[in-house]
């Protein structure tokens, strides 16, 4: 027969082999050497098999005492193999998080950040001080009806008021609206008086770009209806929102002609030694009234439409209304 094997030098293989997995344990650095180990000792060729291997050779009542001893070593390795995987689990966990820890004390990088448009803050400005003043934030839409930017407002199809404001039109009798006053209409037909309101919008004209005019531009719309309303309230009130926005400019009325108010007006304020005008304003016209069933006998208002880029020119120093729209954000930074 072939090479012996005695008890003793199997049972001093199993020693040796516990040894050494106890310490390629201890030094496995991750999971994956872990389980390259688990297979390298314990698995079907592993090297515990190995051993086993030769206990066919022993005598038989030898073989329990081997078999005894091997199944400790097993249970042993298994031991060690999860209590190194627990502990290189940890380690990793902590590493991650010393390496993910925030230097809350680190100095920003400075995120930049967006802000609002000038146009934008000077509409809300004026919206805010006619909300002041006991009005209601109202909007209308930018695709209106003949009707309302122009019949409902006393401007019948063939009347030359129409030419003063060259009409973007669209199919359908639909165009896009040359001024917020139809708000007023919208708003009449909503509400029954007492109303005041403030409108705030864009509006379009087919006008070509020069330094103050621009073919979109904004408006905002002030209408206030309600019984004994006189020149005097309208003049009152543009006077008090005119001190409120720009301090003590110098202050004028002209008169005017708008198909939708009688009387009307223009007020101009004086800036840089000329005068410029602001808005367009008269009292509503009773036949607008009329056509909304309102009794002018009962009923009187007044309205107001204010040019945005006009009040935010003059609050800003800017002297060219493109600079508005160019998006240039060297410009657009200083606000
Ligand atoms: N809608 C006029 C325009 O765009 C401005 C205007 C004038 C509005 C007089 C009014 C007003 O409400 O009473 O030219």
């Amino acid at each position: 027969m072939s090479a012996t094997v005695s008890l003793q030098q199997l049972t001093d293989q199993l020693e040796a082999l516990e040894t050494e997995a106890a310490a390629e344990i201890a030094a496995a650095a991750d999971a994956d050497a872990l389980e390259q180990l688990r297979v390298s000792l314990l698995g079907k060729k592993g090297r515990l098999s190995g051993v086993l291997g030769a206990m066919g050779k022993l005598p038989g009542n030898e073989r329990p005492l081997v078999g005894q001893r091997a199944n400790v070593l097993k249970t042993q390795v298994q031991a060690l193999l999860s209590e190194r995987l627990q502990a290189v689990k940890s380690a990793a966990l902590d590493a991650r998080l010393a390496r993910e820890t925030l230097d809350v004390t680190a100095a920003a990088s400075g995120v930049p950040m967006g802000h609002r448009h000038p146009l934008i803050t000077t509409t809300e400005e004026i919206v805010d001080l006619f909300c002041g003043l006991g009005y209601r934030m109202v909007e209308g839409p930018e695709v209106e009806t003949d009707h309302y930017n122009f019949t409902a407002l006393n401007i019948p199809p063939d009347h030359p008021a129409r030419d003063m404001q060259d009409t973007f039109y669209l199919k359908d009798n639909l165009l896009l609206r040359t001024h917020t006053s139809p708000v007023q209409i919208r708003q009449l037909e909503q509400t029954p008086p007492p109303v005041r309101i403030v409108a705030p919008g864009r509006v379009y004209r087919r006008d070509a770009v020069d330094a103050t005019h621009s073919p979109v531009f904004h408006q905002v719309e002030v209408l206030a209806i309600d019984e004994g309303l006189d020149f005097s309230h309208l003049r009152g009130t543009v006077m008090a929102f005119l001190k409120a926005f720009f301090g003590d400019l110098p202050v004028r009325f002209r008169a005017s002609y708008f198909p939708f108010t009688e009387p009307s007006a223009e007020v101009d304020v004086q800036w840089r030694g000329r005068w410029l005008e602001v808005m367009g304003c008269g009292m509503v016209d009773p036949a607008v009234l009329e056509g909304l069933g309102l009794d002018p006998e009962r009923f009187s208002g007044f309205a107001a439409g204010l040019g945005v880029e006009r009040f935010c020119m003059v609050r800003h120093g800017i002297d060219d209304i493109r600079r508005l729209y160019t998006s240039d954000l060297r410009f657009l930074e200083q606000f």
